[in-house]
């Protein structure tokens, strides 16, 4: 695997996400505000897409896992027993000079690998020797403090301690918490999972890498039980099954890696931790970890809440409280890879020849330059577009809008009936549509459409009684 992806620069990407309306700064005409984003049309279809076919492979398609939706403010003694008011903080370092604020281990990261010298629970202590300020280069750091990450609230109108509460800082613990109350309902047996998807949020120090690492984001999460002992093979079958997905999703699998955590990087009641690594623009970064965590946040539960987290075995007669496997992924870091892994510039040519952009260069004569988002069909935002080849010809344009109107109700559809249909086509490479179709007056009369595939640009005469099933063939 390479260090970063493709040539997109992320700059070019989140100029495209802006004009196309993939991601807009929250509150923008307020200045915005750092860490938060809003998906716009196109965006909020891209993460959907994304978030049905994690439900389809974790819930929808298993016998073995359920699903949960549960509260993102909870009993403040919930992040008690997970440990995160005592220890879910950032090394937090500032700058006397300009004022600016890090992590302390952002600061290794700037100085380099050969720095990072002792352990990463170490390195959240002390400085790098000879560290700077990476915003003013001077040499005025204050030593790292703790910063709690989770975001805090009050529940009811009065602002005291016993009101405190907090945004959900994981999707996880909600699961943890409502272990008892699903195993009595769902009629499942160890080892099974519970699944959940929804909002958390952490009070960044340095929200960073465009949509990256944002203080507001989705966690898709499936907390799998399993009887102990057999926790590092379900873990190695969650890698594969993980890998497997992304694959699935449209992303190669020369820019996956999985990275496996060492004895000493590991959280101390994990056992095992698997972080399936992707090559953003901005280095190799995080998708997904995959944790094996034992028992310790049910037994954490059991112990702050009295109540019992065990497990009786009906086939054993055994009593246990049952261990766990954690892939926790993230919902807007999966569709920023997605975006990087699409985005691509092409030189047109008149005969429909097709090569790579070089970067910053005029296209050659008899060329011209397409973007193009190359999703695969299955995460694209819109599937498909219709367009009557002339505005102002009522009869292809009825005979669009009836086309139209079948497909939408199966996938997302785009109408366009504005601008020459080459400019169409284009507009559709640039957010990732896979197929157009064109209504012309060969269609009034013998009832077919042009197919228009968006990676190829091949053209095709479909039969408009065969196009519903053409495209659930190449869809899904
Ligand atoms: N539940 C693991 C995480 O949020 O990172």
């Amino acid at each position: 695997m390479t260090n970063t992806s493709s040539s997109v620069s992320l700059e070019a990407l989140a100029s495209l996400c802006k004009r196309r309306g993939f991601i807009f700064q929250t509150s923008e005409i307020y200045g915005g505000l750092n860490g938060f984003w809003d998906y716009g049309p196109l965006g909020c279809e891209l993460k959907r897409n994304i978030k049905q076919l994690w439900w389809r492979h974790i819930v929808q398609s298993r016998d073995d896992v359920v699903g949960l939706d549960s509260a993102i403010i909870m009993h403040p003694r919930v992040w008690e027993a997970s440990g995160h008011v005592q220890g879910f903080t950032d090394p937090m370092v500032d700058c006397r000079a300009c004022k600016k604020r890090f992590r302390a281990d952002q600061l290794y990261e700037e100085v380099g690998p050969e720095h990072e010298t002792g352990s990463a629970a170490e390195r959240q202590l002390r400085l790098p020797a000879g560290a700077k300020c990476p915003a003013c280069g001077a040499q005025e750091l204050t030593e790292p403090r703790a910063f709690n990450l989770m975001f805090k609230t009050f529940v009811g109108p009065v602002e005291e301690e016993s009101a405190v509460a907090y945004l959900r800082p994981e999707t996880a613990q909600g699961i943890f918490a409502q272990f008892g109350n699903i195993l009595a309902v769902s009629r499942q047996k160890v080892p099974f999972g519970i699944a959940q998807i929804g909002k958390a949020f952490r009070n960044e120090i340095n929200p960073r890498n465009f949509t990256f690492r944002s203080r507001e984001f989705e966690q898709m999460e499936l907390e799998f039980f399993v009887k102990p002992g057999t926790d590092a093979e379900w873990h190695a079958y969650w890698v594969a099954e993980r890998l497997k997905w992304y694959e699935s999703i449209g992303l190669p699998a020369s820019s996956l890696q999985p990275y496996v955590y060492r004895k000493d990087e590991l959280a101390h009641y994990a056992g095992a931790c698997t972080d399936i690594m992707y090559a953003f623009p901005f280095g190799v970064q995080e998708l997904e970890g995959i944790a094996a965590r034992g028992a310790f946040d049910l037994s954490r539960h059991q112990e702050f809440s009295g109540k019992s987290m065990e497990y009786f075995d009906p086939d054993t007669q055994e009593k246990f409280v049952p261990h766990v496997v954690e892939p926790s992924a993230g919902v807007d870091r999966i569709a920023l890879a997605l975006l990087c892994n699409a985005y691509r510039e092409e030189w047109i040519g008149k005969d429909g020849q097709i090569l790579p952009a070089e970067p910053n260069t005029p296209p050659p004569e008899g060329f011209e330059m397409r973007t193009v988002l190359g999703f695969a069909p299955c995460v694209a935002p819109i599937k498909v577009a219709v367009f009557p080849l002339l505005k102002n010809k009522p009869e292809l344009v009825q005979a669009a809008r009836q086309i139209f109107e079948t497909l939408r109700r199966r996938w997302m559809c785009f109408w366009d009936q504005t601008g020459a249909i080459g400019r169409r086509y284009r507009r559709q490479d640039e957010i990732g549509t896979p197929f157009g179709i064109t209504v012309d007056f060969q269609t009034l009369s013998d009832q077919t459409v042009t197919l228009r595939e968006r990676d190829s640009m091949r053209q095709e005469r479909v039969s408009v009684g065969r196009l519903r099933e053409e495209l659930e063939n190449r869809i899904g």
